[in-house]
């Protein structure tokens, strides 16, 4: 399997249904590695141990992330959800390798996370897309940087392309898509890479819901085919639920985890499963106790806009 990582993007596989060429061979080798992987039937893929995470600020520490622990299996999709400032993103930031000054253990295949790791790739929230690239080039960077020969990774890159649903749009550039356009070009980019582990940041933040929900559910297409350990981090709950395996909710700062949630649907979920009664109970489960969250998030906005309204 082809392993390597830049800060921001890394790793992935194809699916490869109807390949022709040579290197559809090694393709499909990787796939053939990847389900064997997934077959072993519990593995647990990512550690996360008793994880802390202070900053200094002018107004003095912050504890943005207090005794985190949890465990992902190899395979699983887990959402992490919680309100605005809970400290998703310093998680995300952490199991990436951005934040070496973490307190704790974030273990993947019992190697301990103090930088960027060859099999985690993220996905961010904000549009990293490169404006001056078209769609293909942006999807090809990382084997650009890599070293694959310019056949070859515009042969990957289309695959990635064809599975995100961007076929006919690879000579665009960043400009002339739609926001979710873009932010499909940004998980394929991250894709071609061949992460095991794929982290997104709220990926859909953006986008209105319509776009949201269809794009879940391509993004949960993708992940069942290639099966890499996925987690979400979103404020979405509806989008956790129609995407998870399990659910971690985080109370509000300092962020440690207030309850993890089965998702007891069955799968392959398509955007109906919405509707259904199961999975208004577990939305409206979740909401009991994000609300709880939410609120003291709230009641502490307010009481900060009126210590500085004087
Ligand atoms: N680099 C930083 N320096 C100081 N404070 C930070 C930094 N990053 C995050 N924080 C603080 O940590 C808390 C959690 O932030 P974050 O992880 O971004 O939350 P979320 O993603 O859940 O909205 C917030 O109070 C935020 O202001
Ligand atoms: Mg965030």
């Amino acid at each position: 399997m082809q392993t390597l990582s830049t800060a921001a993007i890394s790793c992935a596989l194809n699916r490869m249904t109807d390949s022709h060429s040579e290197d559809d061979k090694d393709m499909r080798a990787s796939t053939a590695k990847l389900h064997l992987a997934t077959d072993t039937a519990d593995e647990i893929d990512l550690v996360i141990k008793d994880v802390s995470m202070r900053f200094d600020t002018r107004q003095g520490t912050v504890t943005a992330v207090d005794g985190v622990s949890f465990e992902i299996r190899r395979g699983e999709f887990v959402s992490i959800i919680g309100p605005s400032g809970c400290g998703k993103s310093t998680v995300f930031n952490i199991l990436g390798g951005l934040v070496p000054g973490y307190d704790g253990d974030v273990l993947v295949g019992g190697e301990r996370i103090s930088g960027p790791h060859a099999s985690i790739g993220m996905v961010f929230q904000e549009e990293s897309t490169f404006p001056w690239r078209t769609v293909i080039d942006n999807v090809a960077f990382p084997l650009e940087i890599k070293g694959v020969s310019k056949a070859e990774r515009q042969a990957v890159a289309r695959r990635f392309i064809d599975l995100v649903g961007l076929t006919g749009f690879e000579q665009r550039y960043p400009s002339e898509l739609s926001g979710g356009m873009r932010q499909r070009v940004a998980i394929a980019r991250t894709l071609v890479f061949e992460p095991r582990i794929l982290l997104m940041d709220e990926p859909f933040a953006a986008l209105d819901e319509q776009t949201r929900v269809l794009l879940g559910d391509k993004v949960l297409k993708i992940q069942q085919e290639l099966r890499q350990t996925t987690l979400l981090i979103t404020h979405n709950i509806t989008e956790a639920v129609q995407l998870s395996d399990r659910v971690l909710i985080m109370t509000f700062r300092p962020g440690r985890v207030k309850r993890i949630v089965d998702i007891r649907l069955p799968r392959p979920r398509a955007g109906d499963v919405v509707g259904s009664e199961a999975f208004g109970r577990h939305v409206a489960e979740i909401w009991n106790d994000l609300r709880e969250e939410a609120s003291r998030g709230m009641a502490e906005a307010e009481q900060t806009a009126r210590l500085r309204g004087g």
